[in-house]
């Protein structure tokens, strides 16, 4: 399985939900960088790189969408909706997502400040580097 979640915890009362993250307790990587992701347009699909050493965790707080996973090998589909979890995008996997919902708000957090020549935004590129380790 190229897919795996971190287990977010949900602290909810009767007044409503919160979920905290926290770095390297919650997700195994000191945090950096987050971004967020929101308003994409209907029918898009984004993405459509790997990161060479960048370690990165997807959170959807609303809404939902699907993110292709692949390592060069195998391809998987993971759906993102707001429960309670986030999606582990490893350092070398190729991802694109899509199906977003308009109300769909993704939360990135990444191990690194933005660097431009970390990503590879060719597949036929990442396909060559995936298959030599
Ligand atoms: P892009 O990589 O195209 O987004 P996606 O992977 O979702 O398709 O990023 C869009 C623009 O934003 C691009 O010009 C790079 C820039 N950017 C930053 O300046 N800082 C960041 O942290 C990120 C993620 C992107």
């Amino acid at each position: 399985m190229i897919t795996k979640w971190y287990d977010l915890q949900l602290l909810g009362d009767d007044r409503g939900s919160l979920v905290a993250i926290e770095s390297t307790k919650t997700i195994p990587f000191e945090t950096k960088r987050v971004y967020y992701i929101f308003n994409t347009k209907a029918g898009i699909r984004r993405g459509f790189h790997a990161h060479k050493e960048l370690k990165q965790a997807m959170v959807c707080v609303s809404g939902s969408c699907k993110i292709e996973l692949d390592d060069g090998q195998v391809k998987e589909i993971a759906q993102l909706d707001a429960s309670p979890k986030a999606l582990a995008i490893d350092p070398m996997i190729w991802h694109e997502m899509y199906d977003f919902s308009e109300d769909c708000v993704l939360i990135v957090l990444a191990s690194e400040h933005y660097d431009e020549s970390d990503y590879i935004r060719n597949y036929d590129s990442f396909i060559k580097e995936a298959a030599n380790g």
